[in-house]
C-alpha cells in the first residue's frame, strides 16, 4: 500500500504523514528533507542555490543518513529548499530513491507537492491536505517562536504566499492536487481531528 501525502507549507502534512505512516504500519518518507538536503550541500560547496550543475552533482550523491540533519528543519532551508526544487535536473535526480522507498514492502506514506501526480501516480490512496494562508502562517509563525526564532507574524505569512507562488507555479512538477486526490482542509482542524479524518478518508478509500 502507498499513501500519497501532499500540500503546502505548514498544512500538516508532515505531522499527519508520520502517525498515518504509524498507524497502518507503514515506513514514511518526508521528500520535503531531500529537497532541503539538496540545499544544505550546494550552500556548504559555496555555490549558488540556481546552480544546476552543482546541486544535480549534490542531488545524485545525497546521503541518505544524513536525512536526520537537525539543520535542514531550519526555515532558511525550506526556502532554499523550493529554489533548488525547480531544478528539473534534481527533480529527475530524487525520483528513483523515492520511487524505490515507496515500492518496498510493506509498502509506504510519502509526503511531499508532487507524489500524487508523479512520484508515485499509481498510490492507493492520495490525499491532498490544505488549509488558508494565514492558519498556516500562524502555526508556522508559533512553530519558530518556540524554535526561539523571534520573526513576525507578517514576515512569515509573506514567506508563506511567496513560497506557494514559487511551488505552485514552477513547470516541472508544480505542487497541485492529482485528479484522483481526495482533498482534506485542515483550515479549522487541529492535529487530532485532522489525522482522525485523515484515517476515515483512507479506510473508505481502501475498502472500497
Ligand atoms: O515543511 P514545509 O512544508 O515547509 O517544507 P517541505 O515539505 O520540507 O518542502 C520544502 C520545499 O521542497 C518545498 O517548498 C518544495 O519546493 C520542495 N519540495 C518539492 O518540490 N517536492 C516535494 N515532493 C517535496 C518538497
Amino acid at each position: 500500500m502507498i499513501i500519497a501525502i501532499d500540500g503546502p507549507a505548514a498544512s500538516g502534512k508532515g505531522t499527519l504523514g508520520k502517525r498515518i505512516a504509524q498507524y497502518f504500519g507503514l515506513a514514511h518518507l518526508d521528500t520535503g528533507l531531500l529537497y532541503r538536503a539538496v540545499a544544505r550541500d550546494v550552500l556548504v560547496r559555496g555555490a549558488a542555490l540556481e546552480d544546476e550543475e552543482v546541486a544535480v552533482d549534490c542531488a545524485r550523491n545525497l546521503d541518505p543518513g544524513t536525512l536526520d540533519d537537525p539543520k535542514l528543519r531550519e526555515a532558511g532551508i525550506g526556502e532554499a529548499a523550493s529554489i533548488v526544487a525547480r531544478l528539473p535536473g534534481v527533480r529527475a535526480a530524487l525520483l528513483t530513491f523515492q520511487r524505490e522507498f515507496a515500492r518496498r514492502p510493506p509498502g509506504a506514506v510519502l509526503d511531499g507537492r508532487d507524489i500524487g501526480t508523479v512520484v508515485c501516480p499509481d498510490a492507493t490512496v492520495k490525499i491532498y491536505v490544505t488549509a488558508e494562508p494565514e492558519v498556516r502562517a500562524r502555526r508556522r509563525h508559533l512553530e519558530r517562536l518556540s524554535q526561539g526564532d523571534n520573526v513576525s507574524y507578517e514576515e512569515v505569512l509573506a514567506l508563506i504566499r511567496e513560497r506557494d507562488a514559487r511551488d505552485a507555479n514552477r513547470a516541472n512538477a508544480p505542487m497541485r492536487p492529482a485528479d484522483d486526490a481526495i482533498l482534506l482542509d485542515t483550515t479549522n482542524l487541529d492535529i487530532e481531528a485532522a489525522f482522525d479524518a485523515a484515517v476515515g478518508l483512507i479506510k473508505r478509500k481502501i475498502s472500497q
